[in-house]
């Protein structure tokens, strides 16, 4: 029994904020009150109990005083890495760095080796993510098998293995009939297509936004149509066929224009914004001497592009936050910039960044984060939390967002560190996180997780000199 005082609630349906104090009783969030004294917080406890009463030693008592309780953040686009490449990242790994970030569930994208195109697959991400008792895992099964974009899979036999959507991410399915079809068939299952748009004959060897800075850099850029024409493209299937839609990683402003009007002819879509793509534009990679940090898919656009995507989260055209965590090794991102693969590493410094740069400076509500990066997320994928409410399952934060801290080596549970933050201090971070009701991060007390798992993980620094930079890794 848990009774949190004082904390700062974000209403359920994301509009006010109210200093409460909240009772946690099993896995449910028992009351949310004013201020409650020792007795009334007993008797609370104590009707909801079989014994009929509660002793005052069994509850658990944390004054939030300047925190928020914030619904568990869900995240519906990580890259887990496992099956195939787990030097990168395991779904144990992957799953507390997403605790540690603030997330209590996350979905995991299909681009592993193997792919999960196969309901075995698929249940096996299952089996890992209940495994690592940290954040709940819910796998995503792949559109088409092998992601060769070619033959699509048995998506009800994947979603009866627990798949919570449906993706090739990682490539856009370049067919449009069989993405149309693709459309038709999830309809048997009720679950979201995500489509990862980029049309391959547009973007073909670039390696970030093709504009002024990559004429300037020497680097071939890719256009914002390789997005634009594939949003349309899926935005026109959706509205024919009623499937349901959701964009991954919206970085153009030209996408957020035909999101917005089709949102307003009644399409079933939805669409999701990455940090880094509010946060950066293409101009970072003048002053970071190719830094391969800030290589991702889609690439870092314009300053107009940044403007546009705070623009769509601002009136719901865009709907979710998502970090689209892409783990990689040091030495993969050591390549020079053409070469190095593509993305960023999220999922622990995702929501510091968004408070840093977007909360504090005033262009971004603590109400619309919750709803963008919680409550959104909950609703459309189905997925437990979402909100802080009476009865409701108790996943949740408690977010302290004074708390600075040096994102450096050493400090990640995910096994990448691959993100732009590297060196820099952010500030607003998780202090606990429960699950279920279950306390399973505690920030200073990091080995919590490692005792609920049972597992002890021995983890050693090593020591990397690579173009002229040492680095500390953990493994
Ligand atoms: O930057 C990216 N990395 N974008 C993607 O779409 C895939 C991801 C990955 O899997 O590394």
């Amino acid at each position: 029994m848990w009774w949190l005082k004082n904390v700062h609630v974000v209403d359920p349906e994301c509009t006010s904020i109210q200093v409460r104090d909240v009772l946690i009783q099993g896995d449910r969030i028992l009351k949310i009150s004013d201020s409650l004294t020792q007795e009334e917080a007993l008797k609370q406890f104590g009707q909801n109990s079989q014994k009929g009463k509660a002793d005052l030693k069994e509850i658990k008592v944390i004054d939030g005083t300047g925190k928020y309780l914030f619904p568990g953040l869900i995240d519906v686009h990580t890259h887990l890495r496992e099956p195939g490449q787990e030097e990168k990242e395991e779904i144990a790994t992957g799953a507390r760095a997403a605790l540690r970030g603030g997330f209590t569930t996350i979905l995991a994208m299909p681009n592993t080796k193997p792919v999960l195109d196969q309901r075995a697959l698929v249940e096996f991400v299952v089996l890992q993510g209940e495994r690592a008792g940290a954040a709940r895992v819910y796998p995503i099964g792949a559109i088409t098998k092998g992601q060769s974009g070619k033959e699509l899979t048995e998506m009800v036999d994947l979603a009866s293995g627990g798949a919570k959507a449906f993706s090739d991410d990682g490539r856009g399915v370049q067919n449009a009939e069989l993405f149309r079809l693709a459309l038709e068939y999830v309809k048997l299952t009720g679950l979201p297509l995500i489509s990862h748009c980029e049309d391959e004959g547009l973007a073909q060897g670039g390696s970030m936004h093709k504009g002024e800075v990559s004429a300037r850099l020497g680097l071939k850029g890719i256009p914002s149509s390789a997005e634009a024409v594939m949003v349309a493209r899926d935005l026109i299937l959706a509205e024919e066929t009623s499937g349901k839609l959701h964009l991954a990683h919206i970085s153009a402003k030209e996408s957020v224009e035909l999101i917005r009007a089709a949102k307003k002819r009644g399409v079933d879509v939805t669409a999701e914004v990455n940090p880094h793509h509010l946060i950066f534009t293409d101009e970072a990679l003048l002053d970071s001497e190719y830094n391969t940090s800030y290589k991702v898919n889609p690439p870092l656009g314009s300053r107009e592009d940044q403007q546009a995507l705070l623009g769509g989260v601002l009136d719901g055209t865009l709907d979710m936050l998502a970090t689209d965590h892409a783990p990689h090794t040091w030495e993969e991102k050591m390549k020079p910039f053409g070469e190095a693969p593509f993305g960023i590493a999220g999922l622990e410094t995702a929501l510091a960044a968004v408070w840093t740069y977007l909360v504090k400076p005033g262009k971004l509500s603590v109400e619309t984060l919750i709803k963008n990066w919680s409550l959104n997320p909950s609703r459309r994928f189905n997925l437990p939390g979402g909100a802080v409410q009476e009865g409701g399952i108790a996943d949740v934060v408690l977010f302290d967002p004074e708390r600075i801290e040096k994102v450096e080596p050493g400090w990640f549970a995910s096994k990448s560190l691959n993100t732009p933050f590297l060196g820099r201090e952010l500030q607003g971070f998780s202090s606990m996180v429960w699950v279920g009701g279950e306390l399973r991060y505690q920030r200073d007390q990091d080995k919590i997780w490692q005792e609920i798992n049972g597992v002890k993980v021995q983890r050693d620094i090593v020591k990397y000199r690579m173009n002229r930079r040492t680095i500390e890794c953990l493994f």
